[in-house]
């Protein structure tokens, strides 16, 4: 993505954000996560609380679990159910409310993957060699280019388009999907339908939460122990802090250049207690790493208390859990049959 491209997606963003504190109603959202194992704080961070703030402002919200794109780079789902209903169990608990927002899984609306055949249609085979996202997921999987993987970019649109959605909250990372949705529908609308809008463009709307790290300063993950998870109790968290990286510096100080550790840790403290990490540096001050483990600890455990308080209730309902999935999946799917219906109008080919 060249930086041009980035300042436009960037200003479009905050346009749209302005506009959904203006009129929220008037606004739909769609984004998503691969139920790919257990979220972490820096999902919750960075997604979770600030899609349930648009659905509390009153944005028409759909939350997409990603089951199919969970075998873009893996040969096998795993126990696919399972985390698909661990990751709706932190939604429900983070705060979003079936009876607000639509939460449902991709491989169970038809109609959805359905408009993948004609999106297809709209896109050549060196536009999607050329995505960066499947570039790097590419080199990350040690698999040869799967078809599926080539491809999921017009999945991902198709999941956005379905439910015409004008806004889609994610990550830098997932930019080049969100253009990729968008030159989509701009072509659809040209090509298929006489240049009527049935597809809107859709906006990425930016996160900019800083991205947190694992409690070594490396990218978290699961295998190197430096996650702290939403499920976690509140000792295991006080154990992988005690257990994080710090250095022989005996007066904290947000240096993120030179101290990265610590500026990572400082982070998450002010993640979860909103005041700046250079204000909090100044508060352990020559408290030194064991004062700043301490801050950290309790801001994530009273950050996360509620949270965790609910997900145990959720946790323990596999079948209400499984009921709100199928209730969310129906009304998706309604949307979805809509849209393709009109598909289906605008290409001659209703029989
Ligand atoms: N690709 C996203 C991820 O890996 C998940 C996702 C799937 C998504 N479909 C989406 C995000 C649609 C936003 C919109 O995290």
């Amino acid at each position: 993505m060249t930086s041009n491209t980035l300042d436009t997606a960037i200003e479009r963003s905050e346009q749209a954000a302005a506009s959904i504190e203006r009129t929220p109603e008037r606004h739909r959202m769609l984004t998503g996560d691969r139920p790919t194992g257990d979220l972490h704080i820096g999902h919750y961070l960075s997604s979770l609380r600030s899609r349930v703030a648009l659905q509390d402002r009153g944005v028409d919200s759909f939350v997409l679990i990603a089951d199919y794109q969970v075998i873009t780079d893996r040969e096998s789902v795993g126990r696919i159910t399972d985390s698909t209903l661990s990751l709706l169990t932190d939604y429900l608990a983070a705060g979003l409310d079936p009876a607000r927002s639509t939460i449902f899984a991709h491989s169970a609306v038809p109609q959805l993957n359905q408009l993948m055949l004609p999106f297809l249609s709209l896109v050549t085979q060196a536009e999607l060699q050329r995505n960066p996202t499947v570039k790097d997921e590419l080199a990350a999987s040690n698999r040869p280019l799967s078809g599926l993987l080539l491809t999921y970019p017009i999945h991902q649109a198709a999941d956005i388009l379905f439910c015409k959605a004008d806004v889609v909250p994610v990550g830098k990372d997932q930019l080049p999907h969100v253009e990729q949705a968008r030159v989509v529908a701009r072509r659809f609308n040209g090509r298929y339908a006489c240049g009527v809008e049935i597809f809107p463009e859709p906006v990425a709307l930016i996160n900019d939460q800083q991205i947190v790290l694992g409690t070594d300063g490396r990218k978290m993950s699961k295998s190197r122990g430096n996650v702290i998870r939403l499920a976690d109790t509140e000792d295991e968290t006080a154990k992988v802090i005690r257990k994080a990286r710090t250095d022989s510096q005996t007066t904290i100080s947000y240096d993120p250049e030179r101290r990265p550790e610590i500026a990572n840790l400082l982070t998450i403290a002010s993640g979860y207690t909103g005041r700046t990490p250079a204000v909090l540096a100044d508060e352990v001050g020559s408290g030194g790493s064991s004062a700043l483990k301490r801050l950290v600890t309790d801001a994530i455990n009273e950050g996360l208390r509620t949270h965790r308080q609910r997900r145990g209730i959720f946790a323990d309902d596999r079948a209400q859990l499984l009921e709100i999935l199928r209730d969310g999946n129906a009304r998706a799917e309604a949307v979805a049959a809509r849209t393709l219906a009109e598909v289906r109008e605008v290409m001659d080919m209703t029989y």
